[in-house]
């Protein structure tokens, strides 16, 4: 054999990177273990982070340590995702399977290390003892270089998972419809369905799933085409996350109950005959979040006010008509979507929700704003049938950093209103009918992107437009 070939064979091992465990890393150092900060329910634990000022677009970071998560459209099976404000687009930056833990050399920090393709995201990790929880995104340092800084105990040399976890009692024996189960596993073999346990790809699912800890419980279950759900599936003791996914004619039992204090998300999507929720729905008093999609849902009923716990509401792609009042005061709802309920056509029942952040509802045929929602920061209420923006200061505050209004028949704004906003980095009013702007427009500081394509401005409007944003580093879309 040449010294050529065995220098190629080594070259060609030395290139294969066999990654790490991305929950723990053991040296002689101790034991770094971030399994107790991971969310497993396919959500990030930091979700939606801005950098720090001056770091450029209007782009936000998420991250999960340990476990993988999504983030539509486009971040599935991710360790770090990188958003836009308005989510419109999201792109991975680093995939769990990908870590690779650094040691920290002298006066470095330790760190874990994740890509994908091009993308690297380097997370650095900072030892605190006193409670301290923060992950702060560091934005793109160099192209396809993005960094972040996580600090927290379980970042320290032994902060977290040190001694090993007590594993949990014994599952308690179920019964349902006269059989009885003594283990998850019993329960999963028994209904003879094809589901993978703990699929290595998360992204995208294209068959039935369970998540299962290594104490064989089940944590989550996700059944896509499964017309009739076996009633056994209520007798999992710690199910946390249940989506069924494309179901013919689907009627979600009252059993569901029997998950109460465990589930966390629940997931209903493409549902062909029209859907009823179960009363027992609104009794789960610990879901988080809910997502009722494209399942001919006509309406809500006001019970929703019972999910005291309820952060993200998901209602894309239905027939509803109204919301329930109830949407407005409940107090931990940050995010909602109705997109595409093509026969919706106001948002009022919001007015006075001081916890919502993030509202889209593109594709209905909402003719006015919702007003009084002192707390949001995206709204995106494109293709839909609002005349004026004059009403826009009863929602719009310092807190307010996207506002996308496309394709709608906009053509005024009150001459105030940009004055009560310091904070709006995007705004979109494409495909509208304006012929000018308030002047209040052009002191707003932050503006990132300003979309006006599409509307009734005139040669001078434009021109005047264009001109005063010139100096400023606004990008001006006419
Ligand atoms: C915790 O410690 C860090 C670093 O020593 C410090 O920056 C932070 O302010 C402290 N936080 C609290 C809540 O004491
Ligand atoms: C569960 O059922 C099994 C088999 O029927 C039985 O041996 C066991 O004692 C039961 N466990 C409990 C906690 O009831
Ligand atoms: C749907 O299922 C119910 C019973 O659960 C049945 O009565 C109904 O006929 C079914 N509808 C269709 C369209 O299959
Ligand atoms: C529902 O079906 C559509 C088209 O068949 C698909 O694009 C979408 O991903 C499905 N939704 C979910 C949540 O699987
Ligand atoms: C909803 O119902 C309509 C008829 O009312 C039907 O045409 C449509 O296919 C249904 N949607 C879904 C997702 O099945
Ligand atoms: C569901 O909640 C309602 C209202 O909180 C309560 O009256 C009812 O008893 C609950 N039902 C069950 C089965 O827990
Ligand atoms: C907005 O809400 C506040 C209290 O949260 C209330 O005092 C005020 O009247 C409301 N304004 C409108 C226009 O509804
Ligand atoms: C507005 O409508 C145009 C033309 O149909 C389309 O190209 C554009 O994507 C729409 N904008 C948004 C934000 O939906
Ligand atoms: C937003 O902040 C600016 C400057 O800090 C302030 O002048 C303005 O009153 C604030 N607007 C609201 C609605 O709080
Ligand atoms: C301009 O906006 C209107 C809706 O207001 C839309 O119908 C049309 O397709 C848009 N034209 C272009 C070129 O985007
Ligand atoms: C535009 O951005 C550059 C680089 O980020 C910065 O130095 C400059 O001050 C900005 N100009 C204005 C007018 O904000």
């Amino acid at each position: 054999m040449s010294w050529f070939k065995i220098f190629t064979i080594f070259i060609a091992f030395s290139s294969v990177t066999i990654a790490d465990d991305p929950c723990r890393y053991q040296t002689d150092k101790g034991v770094i273990d971030l399994s107790s900060l991971a969310r497993t329910d396919n959500k990030p634990q930091y979700p939606d982070k801005v950098p720090a000022a001056g770091s450029g677009y209007s782009i936000e970071y998420s991250y999960n340590p340990c476990k993988s998560f999504t983030e539509l459209p486009s971040c599935q099976g991710v360790a770090g995702c990188q958003v836009s404000t308005d989510g419109k687009y999201s792109f991975s930056i680093g995939k769990q399977e990908s870590a690779k833990w650094n040691s920290g050399g002298i006066g470095g920090g330790h760190s874990v290390t994740y890509t994908d393709g091009p993308k690297t995201l380097v997370v650095t990790l900072v030892c605190v003892k006193n409670g301290t929880d923060e992950l702060e995104a560091l934005g793109e340092a160099t192209t396809n270089n993005y960094k972040m800084r996580l600090t927290n105990k379980c970042a320290c040399w032994n902060g977290c998972g040190g001694t090993p976890p007590t594993p949990p009692p014994p599952q308690r024996n179920c019964s349902i419809d006269g059989h009885e189960y003594t283990s998850d596993k019993e329960i999963i073999q028994s209904t003879l369905l094809d589901i993978t346990i703990n699929p290595s790809q998360l992204s995208p699912p294209t068959s039935s799933y369970a998540v299962v800890d290594k104490y064989g419980i089940v944590l989550e279950l996700h059944l896509i085409g499964i017309d009739d759900i076996p009633s056994a599936f209520f007798c999992l003791q710690s199910l946390q996350v249940l989506s069924i996914i494309g179901c013919a004619n689907l009627s979600i039992p009252s059993e569901l109950l029997l998950l109460a204090d465990t589930l966390t998300s629940f997931i209903v999507a493409n549902i062909s005959t029209p859907l009823t929720l179960p009363p027992e729905l609104f009794n789960m008093t610990i879901l988080s979040t809910l997502s009722i999609m494209n399942s001919n849902l006509t309406t809500l009923s006001e019970d929703i006010i019972n999910l005291a716990q309820l952060t993200e509401l998901t209602l894309d792609q239905n027939q509803l008509t109204s919301l329930p009042t109830a949407l407005g005061k409940m107090a931990s709802l940050k995010r909602l979507s109705v997109s595409n309920n093509l026969r919706l056509a106001s948002l009022n029942a919001l007015t006075g929700s001081k916890s919502l952040i993030t509202l889209q509802g593109s594709h209905c045929i909402i003719t006015d704003l919702p007003t009084n929602i002192s707390s949001l920061s995206t709204i995106e209420l494109n293709n839909n049938l609002l005349t004026s923006l004059d009403e826009l200061n009863i929602i719009a505050s310092n807190s307010t950093i996207s506002m996308s209004f496309a394709n709608n028949s906009i053509n005024s704004i009150s001459n105030d209103f940009f004055n009560n906003i310091q904070t709006i980095k995007y705004l979109d009013l494409s495909g509208n009918q304006l012929s000018k702007l308030p002047a209040s427009i052009y002191p707003a500081k932050g503006f990132e992107i300003l979309n006006l394509h599409n509307n009734s401005f005139g040669h001078q409007e434009t021109e005047w437009v264009t001109g005063i944003f010139r100096p400023t580093n606004t990008t001006v879309i006419m």
